[in-house]
């Protein structure tokens, strides 16, 4: 059995990260798809609201879970016994702070590897901050996440500016 987990900030969850959690759910037995909780970042979501966008877009993969952690990925992969991260490169830009990223956790939990899953070519510019940035000034963001997820940038964004 492999336990595979995708770590990210998913603030939002965009069509970009829908397509690796599909295809990642295809390849391993298990998916944990898991929100950073970074005290360093000020996302647009809290990580509850991140959660449950994700929750919400994962409903229909039966081998995915999603769950939030605090800290370290590595800390995260061994306490849960992680075989296989789990990142999805867009373009070159991504590769060397992927690459360093996925060495430095080898070194922290040698027993899991990196898998790279090239994002689809469809989905290669898309960001969760490009997405932010075209809702934030009203632009039409139907093209990057599901329905749900554009009505609540929308009315985060609207609640924010109340
Ligand atoms: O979606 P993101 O923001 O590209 O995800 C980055 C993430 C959360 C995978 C990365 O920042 C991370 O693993 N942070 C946890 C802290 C950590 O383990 N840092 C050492 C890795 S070099």
């Amino acid at each position: 059995m492999a336990h595979a987990l995708y770590p990210g900030s998913f603030d939002p969850v965009t069509y970009g990260h829908i397509d690796v959690i599909q295809r990642a759910s295809a390849l391993f037995d298990s998916l944990t798809v898991a929100v950073l909780n970074n005290g360093a970042k000020s996302p647009l979501f809290s990580v509850d609201e991140r959660v449950n966008m994700l929750n919400s877009v994962c409903k229909d993969i039966p081998n995915v879970k999603i769950d939030s952690f605090s800290g370290l990925t590595a800390d995260y992969v061994t306490k849960n016994g992680i075989d296989v991260i789990i990142r999805g490169l867009r373009a070159v830009t991504d590769f060397e702070y992927e690459l360093q990223m996925a060495q430095t956790n080898r070194k922290l939990a040698p027993k899991a590897d990196t898998v790279f899953l090239t994002t689809s070519l469809e989905y290669a510019y898309l960001s969760s901050t490009t997405v932010k940035e075209v809702a934030y000034f009203g632009g039409d963001i139907s093209k990057f996440v599901p329905k749900n997820i554009e009505e609540l940038i929308f009315k985060k964004y609207k609640k924010i500016n109340e």
